[in-house]
């Protein structure tokens, strides 16, 4: 599996397809900033950090199209921050991404309750290794 980046990725929040509320998870949509390094279509674990604030939170991120939707073809940076189960607010914020480990492929499932089941796992998983991690040190503006 090649290395993950050690620099973070770099993005603005902005608003997705906004299905992520309704099924109970809900995502941060970020548009990757001019030159960032996106990683290869995956889930991945690592930190969200907001230099806005100095939070630092857990997350699981998906990279790709969401095959399971198959109404994009663009590529969606997509965080699911696991202290937020309402989501977080962040609209135009300037955030960044630290990739801890790749939990594995993007899948295109049969159905949406197969995706939600696949999705809990992956935090599950994800959560536990982050525990095991040392957390990066409160970012500033
Ligand atoms: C932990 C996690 C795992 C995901 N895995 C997949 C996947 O394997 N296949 C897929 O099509 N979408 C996957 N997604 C993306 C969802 O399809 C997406 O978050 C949802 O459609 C909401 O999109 P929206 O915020 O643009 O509305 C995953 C999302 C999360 C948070």
């Amino acid at each position: 599996m090649p290395e993950l980046a050690s620099t973070p990725l770099v993005g603005t929040v902005v608003h997705g397809a906004g299905r992520g509320t309704g099924l109970g998870f809900p995502t941060a949509n970020l548009s990757p900033a001019p030159g960032t390094a996106v990683p290869p279509p995956a889930i991945y674990s690592g930190w969200l950090t907001r230099p806005a604030t100095g939070d630092v939170h857990r997350a699981t991120v998906s990279i790709g199209t969401n095959p399971t939707f198959g109404d994009s073809a663009e590529v969606h940076v997509e965080v699911h921050c696991h202290d937020a189960p309402d989501g977080l607010h962040l609209y135009g914020e300037r955030v960044e991404l630290r990739f801890v480990a790749r939990l594995r492929d993007t899948e295109k499932f049969a159905t949406v309750d197969e995706l939600l089941a696949a999705a809990r796992e992956d935090v599950r998983r994800s959560d536990a290794l982050l525990a095991a991690a040392p957390a990066p040190a409160a970012p500033t503006p």
